[in-house]
């Protein structure tokens, strides 16, 4: 890659991953530190977000950087026609880091190929999201101590969700188990349970989802079936309810579980989960903030002391 942007997880070494987490935990003890004030952030959100938008623009702010760009593509000359590779060049003109979520697969890896400046990918379509990936390590990190040898299960919308699938590459460095937990419609497609295979990564899969299952668990990864991924909505009414964790489910979980989930979610984690202690999804989008200011500062090369 011509400069130093991220696209993928794997991107990253593990030396790098562990490095961004130690940055993060400064950011954490101090996240307001003008470290960009000459720098200008590109925001370029073609799909809808709230937590990834908001949590880079808020690093962005709190570092001392300016932010433009746009969080509805509606308002952008993407909607009369103009081309990514166009809309890249042009805010690659007035920006010093590009920020961009879009629908297609590659999209990012397409825009950082043509971009002056970094390019730190928000999301593109099914394929991956390295940020989400680097504030899960972090949270995974800060509850359990450590990211090695752990039991993850992954649950719900396995097919086309694009956490769980960076949450796998990243993890190979770790010696986890994985638990895929999913209906038939949405598995874990073939070449992730390829690459578990050929790095040796053990896993199970089941489409069960219940308490016995449960209190294997070390991290219990919720997500969200993604209306926007189907192409026939009958498929997705099909799915749409196949899980639904509540409360009386984690009575004989392990003391260490905590419950992931990227969010929004929808109805796949009931209200009466969120006062237990094992929940940390909301503490998880937290720290989202100061993963970010890292990879914010590691890709525009500035040191953090
Ligand atoms: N986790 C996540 O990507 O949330 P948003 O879609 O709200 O950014």
């Amino acid at each position: 890659m011509k400069n130093r942007s991220l696209v993928s997880i794997n991107d990253l070494s593990r030396e790098k991953i562990l490095s961004l987490l130690e940055m993060a935990r400064k950011f954490e003890e101090n996240p307001n530190r003008r470290l960009l004030a000459d720098k200008v952030i590109g925001s370029l959100f073609f799909e809808p977000s709230t937590r990834t938008r908001l949590s880079f623009e808020t690093a962005a702010n709190r570092l001392g950087a300016r932010v433009i760009g746009f969080s509805d593509a509606t308002t952008s000359s993407a909607s009369k026609g103009e081309t990514l590779k166009d809309t890249i060049m042009m805010v690659a003109n007035y920006a010093d880091l590009i920020v961009m979520r879009h629908h297609l697969e590659g999209a990012a890896r397409y825009a950082s190929e043509l971009s002056p400046c970094p390019v730190i990918n928000a999301g593109d379509g099914a394929n991956q999201h390295p940020s989400q990936t680097m504030l899960d390590l972090y949270s995974i990190l800060k509850t359990q101590g450590t990211l090695e040898n752990l039991h993850i299960h992954l649950v719900g919308d396995l097919k086309y969700g694009r956490t769980v699938h960076s949450l796998l590459f990243a993890m190979r460095h770790f010696n986890p188990t994985f638990h895929f937990i999913s209906p038939e419609e949405l598995h874990m497609p073939e070449e992730y349970r390829e690459f578990c295979r050929q790095n040796n990564i053990p896993f199970t899969e089941t489409t069960e989802f219940n308490e016995e299952i449960i209190a294997q668990a070390d991290i219990l990864y919720m997500t969200r079936v993604q209306r926007e991924r189907f192409n026939d909505i009958m498929e997705y009414e099909k799915v749409k309810n196949c899980y639904r964790l509540t409360n009386s489910m984690l009575t004989n979980s392990k003391p260490n579980l905590r419950i992931l989930h990227p969010l929004p979610r929808i109805n796949e984690i009931a209200y009466d989960v969120d006062s237990n202690p094992k929940a940390y999804y909301f503490q998880q989008a937290q720290n989202g903030l100061y993963v970010r200011e890292a990879l914010i500062c590691d890709v525009l090369n500035i040191e953090v002391k």
